[in-house]
């Protein structure tokens, strides 16, 4: 059982534009040629912070256009945030604020032997890796430059650094890069 933070990202290291817009990914590759279905099927539980949740509110008809419901993941997702949020009919949601260590026991009894997918942004990804609790990063990375964003990982990581153990091109536009966070 893994915790694994799997995302999209420029060049530069950004994973939505300023305005959280993800326009600039879509056209770069296709979801089914990456590693997204073997990686979703081996997720037992989700995280992931309010503005990415808002980006899932505010695009659901782009989301009922490509799998057919507003929330295309069947696992339990925990939304970090300090606000009330609307919820998604047939999303599993548990809304939660604070140390993430107060509810990843929680999350790894859901998973159930399954991986624990920080699925973003960058900063709770972080605290998942502040915590000790992140053990791998799996980035698409996509061959363009945005300048400024949203950031992928703001965290300084040096000593040890990550070790990559998977490199697989995605046609010309992408690259995804594994890397196992040593401890
Ligand atoms: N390219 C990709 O693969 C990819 C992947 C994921 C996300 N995205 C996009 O990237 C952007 C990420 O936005 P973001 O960087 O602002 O990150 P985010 O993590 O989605 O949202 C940050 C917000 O989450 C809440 N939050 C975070 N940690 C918390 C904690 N411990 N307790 C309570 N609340 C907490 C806070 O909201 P409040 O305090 O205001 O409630 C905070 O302002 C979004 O546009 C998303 O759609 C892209």
């Amino acid at each position: 059982m893994k915790t694994q933070y799997y995302a999209a990202t420029s060049l530069d290291g950004f994973i939505a534009t300023e305005e959280d817009s993800l326009d600039w990914l879509f056209p770069l590759g296709e979801i089914g040629s990456s590693s997204y279905p073997e990686f979703i099927a081996n997720v037992g539980a989700l995280a992931m912070g309010a503005t990415t949740y808002q980006w899932m509110l505010r695009n659901a008809d782009k989301v009922v256009a490509e799998v057919g419901s507003p929330w295309p993941y069947e696992q339990p997702a925990w939304i970090f945030s300090h606000r009330q949020l609307p919820l998604i009919a047939g999303a599993d949601l548990r809304f939660c604020a604070g140390d993430v260590r107060a509810v990843y026991a929680d999350m790894k009894a859901a998973a159930n032997g399954k991986n624990i997918w920080v699925v973003g942004g960058g900063d709770l990804a972080g605290q998942f890796h502040d915590a000790g609790l992140l053990d791998e990063l799996i980035l698409q990375v996509g061959s363009v430059t945005l300048g400024k964003g949203k950031p992928l990982f703001p965290r300084r990581v040096l000593h040890p650094t990550l070790q990559l153990v998977a490199a697989r091109p995605m046609g010309t536009s992408m690259i995804e890069l594994r890397y196992e966070i040593a401890r």
